[in-house]
């Protein structure tokens, strides 16, 4: 019996993993919130149930509620249906619902964060909203390439729920492949290594038709480490990923110009040869251009 039990386990968190939603639907659960707490739909109240959620560390999800509440939260045999509140289209399980901005679908990642915080120094907030929806230096990035595992392109897994941290899993794009590393999220240190987007690369000039522009074998960038929840805005200065300290008249200054390009140059004359990626005041003029893996010579 014990065994036919373990095998019954083993096969329902199998098809919870899949993460079918008609799957989910013919499995009740026995409900760990039953008889809710005096305040538990008011917002004002210590009870209310976000609260509840963070209390168990989100060792519950949504398919417990829909045990009483109906699969599609009409509220069924309760009567309270969670959509009066709820009202996106995919209700409570709609993606800002517990992170994000509630009231602004548009916003699913942090701000704010699991813990309602919404301060870049916040480690569930960091750096989300310059990378994912306000991008100076490249085109906005999708969740996918820093949460792979959770939201591949197309692969996303609705019953992700579960204790935080996030997971953490770099997409393709994010690989230092021409050094030979693959991206890491150092959760201690809160900060990221070896991705190509912080100049993890390394152009060669054997293979380069402009081979003029070499001063040595490579053009390199840094390979520049970022604190994911700094609060200045260094990380993502031009010189950090790319850039050396060049001596401009017995000053030392930062340049962005790479280790092994030729000449003397300054922010502003890179516009001289890379005119479609930045202007003359060194400004990104085409983010599609800056850091997407090609070379933009002009
Ligand atoms: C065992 C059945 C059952 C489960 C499981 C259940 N509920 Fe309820 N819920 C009810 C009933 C019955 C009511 C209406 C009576 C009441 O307010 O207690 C209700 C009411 C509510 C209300 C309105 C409370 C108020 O004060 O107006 C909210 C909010 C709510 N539930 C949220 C949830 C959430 C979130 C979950 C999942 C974590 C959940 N419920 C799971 C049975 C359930
Ligand atoms: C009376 C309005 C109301 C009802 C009814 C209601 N909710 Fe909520 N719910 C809210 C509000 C408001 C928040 C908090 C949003 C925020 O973060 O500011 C919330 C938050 C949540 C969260 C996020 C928890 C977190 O940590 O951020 C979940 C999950 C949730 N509700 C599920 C449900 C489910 C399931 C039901 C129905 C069973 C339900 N709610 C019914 C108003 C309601
Ligand atoms: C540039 C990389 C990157 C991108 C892109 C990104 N995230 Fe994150 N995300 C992180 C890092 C780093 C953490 C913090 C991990 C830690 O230390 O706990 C994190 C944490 C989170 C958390 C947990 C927050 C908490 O309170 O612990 C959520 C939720 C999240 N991300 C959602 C998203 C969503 C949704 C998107 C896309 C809309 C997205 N992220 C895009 C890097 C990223
Ligand atoms: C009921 C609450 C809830 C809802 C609804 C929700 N999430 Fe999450 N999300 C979490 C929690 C908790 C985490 C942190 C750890 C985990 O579960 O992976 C998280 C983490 C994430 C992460 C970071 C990677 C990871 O798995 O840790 C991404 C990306 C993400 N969610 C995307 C989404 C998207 C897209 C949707 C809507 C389709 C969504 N979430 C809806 C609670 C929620
Ligand atoms: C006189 C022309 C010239 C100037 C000025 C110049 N570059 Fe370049 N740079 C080139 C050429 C040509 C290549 C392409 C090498 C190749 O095709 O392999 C290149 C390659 C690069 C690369 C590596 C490959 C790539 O396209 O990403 C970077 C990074 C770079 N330049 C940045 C800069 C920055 C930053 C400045 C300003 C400080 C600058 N360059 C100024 C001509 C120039
Ligand atoms: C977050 C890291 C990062 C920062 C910050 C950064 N760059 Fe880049 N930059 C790159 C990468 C990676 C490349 C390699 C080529 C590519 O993928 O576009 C590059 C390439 C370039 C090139 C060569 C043309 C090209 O795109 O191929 C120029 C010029 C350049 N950057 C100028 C700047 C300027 C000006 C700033 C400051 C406004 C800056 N960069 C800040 C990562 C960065």
């Amino acid at each position: 019996m014990k065994f036919i039990v373990s095998l019954l386990i083993i096969f329902c968190s199998l098809l919870f993993t899949i993460g079918c939603s008609e799957v989910r639907d013919n499995i009740t659960p026995a409900p760990s919130v039953g008889v809710h707490p005096e305040g538990f739909g008011d917002e004002s109240s210590p009870n209310f149930h976000k609260f509840i959620f963070r209390e168990n560390d989100w060792s519950f999800n949504l398919t417990q509620c829909q045990s009483c509440h109906a699969a599609n939260y009409a509220g069924g045999t309760t009567n309270v249906s969670c959509l009066t509140c709820h009202t996106e289209p995919a209700g409570p399980e709609a993606c800002n619902t517990c992170h994000g901005n509630f009231t602004n679908p548009d916003y699913i990642a942090p701000p704010n964060d699991l813990e309602d915080n919404s301060d870049i120094g916040s480690k569930g907030v960091g750096a989300h909203f310059i990378h994912v929806y306000d991008n100076s230096k490249s085109t906005n990035i999708g969740c996918f390439e820093c949460h792979q595992q959770t939201v591949g392109e197309g692969k996303f897994v609705n019953i992700h729920i579960s204790p935080p941290p996030a997971k953490m899993e770099f997409g393709e794009f994010s690989h230092a492949d021409s050094l030979g590393l693959n991206p890491e999220y150092d959760f201690d240190n809160i900060d990221c290594s070896n991705t190509y987007c912080h100049g993890g690369f390394k152009f060669a000039k054997s293979s380069s038709s402009n081979s003029w522009a070499y001063s040595e074998d490579y053009i390199v960038g840094n390979n520049y480490t970022p604190t994911w929840n700094s609060t200045t805005n260094l990380d993502a200065e031009c010189g950090t990923c790319h850039g050396q300290i060049d001596t401009v008249n017995n000053v030392e200054i930062l340049t962005p110009r790479p280790v092994g390009h030729f000449g003397n140059y300054l922010l502003k004359d890179c516009a001289n040869c890379h005119s479609s990626v930045v202007n003359s005041e060194g400004e990104i003029i085409d983010r599609e251009k800056h850091i997407n893996k090609l070379i933009n010579y002009p």
